[in-house]
């Protein structure tokens, strides 16, 4: 059989030469889609990744070293969120999946409504518009008020009696805006409807950085109205991808996610979430990066990542036509051009060209940044590109751009 294979080394080698074309994010060049905190860390993490790629958090009883990180993995965040005592969660592959399941949970919460329906402001993510479609709930969008947040009036008022869930974000993604969380929580509590708080993008940095952390704007289990929080690992937890956490104010709530059966051949099949067949990978990379960071490593490198995304935001403003859609709460940063001149994909496709990847977004027109910690390096690189990008755009005399994709159907 051996003299079939194509060798290891050649192996590994057609992979390299594959990733020729990807985008450089290893050094910085990618503000969307990836996460670098140090290369150190990035090492260990791809490590003990590998180390458990083959394991099956399906059934721990088989890997009991699983259940432990999940345990811990699970403690940490609830810690860092201030989950009250009686709390519950679960280890799930990311925020698509935290954002299924907890709407999955809201339903079945209430078997008596036959439409329910989610209340959310338009910038809370487009997952939401997956689980409605999977689980046949009525997505409520309410329109966000001039500052991108969500409006906690107009949200009271798209509430009925058919109303399983409320959505905020903390922040949300498309201008990194954290909602009004306390507010929404009062309207959450006083009409009996659980509220989720959307921190996959924010939470592992949120939970540094005041007026978030030290409760001036709460938006975790302070709240008393807030039933659950979703934050990912593999985001700003800097682990390897497939890896968030929900966790629920009580395990009442988190029961609801639950999926229980015995009616095959096969005996009792209970799952947490989405997936049967659960990696081992994300969760011992995640518990790799909780251990070697710790609170005081994730709060230096939310100090470290906000000041560069402060730093990236004055460099784009000082950039003609462009300028920044909001003063950044949080690490991620929304800007565009107000020259039709300059149109705002355009300079998205020019930045790619030189090896810089920005997401495009829309409605508005805009471009977005997801900053990382290791980004600091990069700041005057990246200023002096996208000067360039803007140059290339007006010389080019009528690029448009493409409008770009979030995700892609591939
Ligand atoms: C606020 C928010 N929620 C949910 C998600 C979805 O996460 P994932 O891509 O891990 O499914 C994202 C992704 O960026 C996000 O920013």
């Amino acid at each position: 059989m051996g003299e079939f294979l194509v060798r290891p080394e050649n192996v590994i080698a057609a992979l390299s030469d594959l990733r020729g074309a990807d985008i450089d994010w290893r050094n910085g060049r990618a503000f969307s889609l990836t996460y670098l905190a140090t290369p150190e860390a990035l090492e260990l993490s791809e490590r003990a990744y590998a180390m458990y790629a083959g394991e099956n958090a399906l059934n721990v009883a088989a890997f009991p070293s699983l259940r432990r990180m999940q345990t811990e993995v699970l403690g940490f965040v609830s810690g860092l969120f201030h989950a009250p005592p009686g709390s519950a969660g679960f280890m799930t592959s990311g925020g698509t999946e935290s954002l299924l399941l907890v709407s999955y949970a809201a339903r079945q919460r209430r078997p008596d409504i036959t439409r329910p329906n989610i209340v959310l402001p338009t910038s809370a993510h487009a997952a939401f518009e997956k689980a409605c479609a999977y689980f046949g709930i009525e997505s409520r969008r309410v329109p966000v008020r001039d500052d991108w947040r969500a409006d906690p009036r107009a949200m009271a008022d798209a509430l009925d009696e058919a109303s399983v869930l409320m959505v905020a974000s903390a922040p949300q993604y498309p201008q990194g805006v954290v909602d009004p969380i306390a507010e929404i929580g009062e309207i959450a509590l006083s009409r009996g409807v659980p509220l989720h708080v959307d921190a996959c993008i924010g939470g592992m940095v949120l939970a540094f950085l005041d007026p978030f952390a030290n409760g001036e704007h709460p938006f975790d289990f302070r709240v008393e109205g807030v039933t659950s929080i979703s934050v990912d690992l593999h985001k700003y937890g800097y682990a390897a991808k497939g890896s968030g956490v929900i966790v629920y104010r009580s395990r009442e709530l988190r029961d609801k996610q639950v999926f229980v059966t015995d009616n095959w051949l096969g005996g009792l099949y209970g799952s947490s979430g989405v997936l049967g067949t659960k990696s081992g990978g994300p969760i011992a990379s995640s518990w790799a990066m909780i251990t070697h960071f710790g609170r005081e490593g994730y709060a230096d490198l939310a100090t470290l990542t906000r000041t560069t995304t402060l730093l990236l935001a004055d460099a784009i403003g000082t950039i003609d036509p462009l300028f920044v859609m909001t003063k950044p709460d949080s690490t991620l940063i929304c800007f565009a051009s107000s020259d039709p001149a300059v149109p705002t994909p355009a300079v998205a496709e020019a930045l790619a060209a030189r090896g810089w990847w920005v997401d495009r977004q829309s409605p508005p027109d805009s471009l977005h940044m997801t900053v990382s910690a290791h980004h600091h390096r990069v700041v005057e690189q990246f200023a002096t590109a996208l000067q360039a990008s803007v140059e290339d755009v007006r010389a080019s005399n009528g690029a448009v751009g493409q409008a770009g994709a979030y995700g892609t159907v591939e």
